[in-house]
């Protein structure tokens, strides 16, 4: 998909440069052509040989090259390029890309470059979380930057948390996405569930799940890549979606993603319940914080939550496709097949917590998609932004939203 196409790679100095030499492979294997720009420090994690034997061309560094003297051409090779992403941006090239401090040639070259620009950041999480680096990331943003988010996870300081480059192949499809400029739900309305639900036992405790909001944040990423208009009502969760026009409605409880959810599904042409919404809530919340008693045992009452697919379920139209997920952990595809008929849904997207990968808080999911005509496919290990990649070009192929 990316054949002919010109594209700098720009690698800085962080633990994850190695995976770029991955991230080169497969530019090359997708058909394009790579000019490797690396900082010096880049240098430090990953040798010029092999960048430069797996892209055909010799690795620029340096504004002169030592032994010939030759002027490497900043403006020539940003003016060359289709495209220039940097990955892994470390917070020091960010922060540089963010005020113009070019005192190397890759900032140098990205200051030149006409192309649009992705940057993947890597980095450990409380640099990440640095409120420096949140502003020169959102500043790169504003300047038309294309960030792609790090995950979160083990980090090379052995620290867990946001700040681990995005998986190669996850910025190679993002790079293929942004040539192929799929834009196939445009006109479309999408509403998609995400996260847990909290719901109050008092003021400081709560019942909720373990839910990040990871698959349907992925999801409606990728449905606003493709053009759709997205709004996802979410629970409480740390992410934020990457695409910038995805509008974001937060809730608490199942009942406030209920009445949200209400309002938005009457206008929307596909619904996505991705959120792990609690089955019961406390029938009461306390005002006040509720004391320790003496007695050894407390009791809390719960009430039935609202199902919110199958009231969607009910009030469904003809023209509107409504999706659900479900966690099973036995009898997996009978369960499914019930949840598809009991709430009304078109099809069920399922992960099972006997899979390996699949769940809460991975990056990466293994599903199975079923629909109301059983119609059933099973998918490899994916990142879940590939799964969502593989979800929406299932309801494209198969459902024809209309
Ligand atoms: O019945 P179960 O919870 O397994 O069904 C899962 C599907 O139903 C998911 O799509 C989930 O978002 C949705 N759901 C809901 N409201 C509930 C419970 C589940 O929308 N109260």
């Amino acid at each position: 998909m990316l054949k002919g196409k010109h594209i700098i790679l720009g690698i800085t100095g962080g633990i994850a440069a190695y995976k770029s030499v991955v991230l080169l492979r497969l530019f090359v294997k997708a058909g394009a052509e790579i000019q490797v720009v690396i900082t010096p420090s880049g240098k430090e994690f990953i040798t010029p040989v092999t960048l430069s034997a797996l892209s055909g061309k010799p690795v620029i560094s340096e504004f002169f090259t030592a032994n010939t003297g030759q002027w490497n051409s900043h403006v020539d090779i940003g003016l060359w390029a289709d495209a220039m992403v940097i990955a892994p941006a470390t917070a020091s090239t960010i922060g540089k890309m963010a005020n113009g401090i070019a005192d190397n040639m890759l900032v140098t070259t990205y200051l030149s470059a006409k192309a649009p620009v992705f940057v993947a950041p890597a980095m450990d999480l409380d640099m990440m979380a640095h409120p420096t680096t949140t502003r020169n990331i959102e500043q790169l943003r504003a300047d038309g930057c294309h960030i792609i988010e790090p995950g979160t996870g083990e980090l090379a300081s052995h620290l867990t948390g946001k700040g681990r480059m995005a998986e190669p192949e996850d910025i190679l499809a993002e790079i293929e996405r942004f040539f192929y400029n799929n834009k196939s739900l445009e006109g479309k309305k999408i509403l998609i569930t995400a996260g847990p639900t909290v719901e109050r036992i008092d003021p400081v405790r709560f019942i909720s799940n373990f839910s990040t909001g990871k698959m349907g944040y992925a999801l409606a990423d990728e449905a606003s890549r493709r053009g759709a208009e997205v709004t996802i009502v979410s629970g409480p969760v740390d992410i934020s979606p990457s695409e910038r026009n995805i509008k974001v409605i937060n809730v608490e409880s199942a009942r406030d993603m209920l009445s949200e959810c209400e309002k938005a599904f009457p206008d929307c042409d596909i619904a996505v319940m991705c959120a792990a919404v609690a089955d019961y809530a406390p029938k009461e919340t306390a005002e006040k914080k509720i004391k320790r008693e003496n007695s050894d045992r407390m009791q809390i009452e719960l009430v039935k939550n609202p199902d919110i697919s199958a009231t969607l379920g009910r009030l469904k139209k003809e023209n509107q496709l409504l999706i659900g997920f479900a966690l099973e952990t036995d009898n997996e595809t009978e369960n499914a097949l019930r949840k598809i008929k009991n709430k009304n849904l078109d099809l069920i997207v399922l992960n099972s917590l006997n899979d390996e990968g699949a769940g809460f808080g991975k990056d990466t999911n293994k599903i199975t998609i079923i629909t109301a005509k059983d119609d059933i496919q099973s998918f490899p290990t994916k990142s879940k932004r590939e799964v969502a990649v593989d979800i929406l070009d299932f309801i494209e192929t198969k459902l024809h939203p209309q």
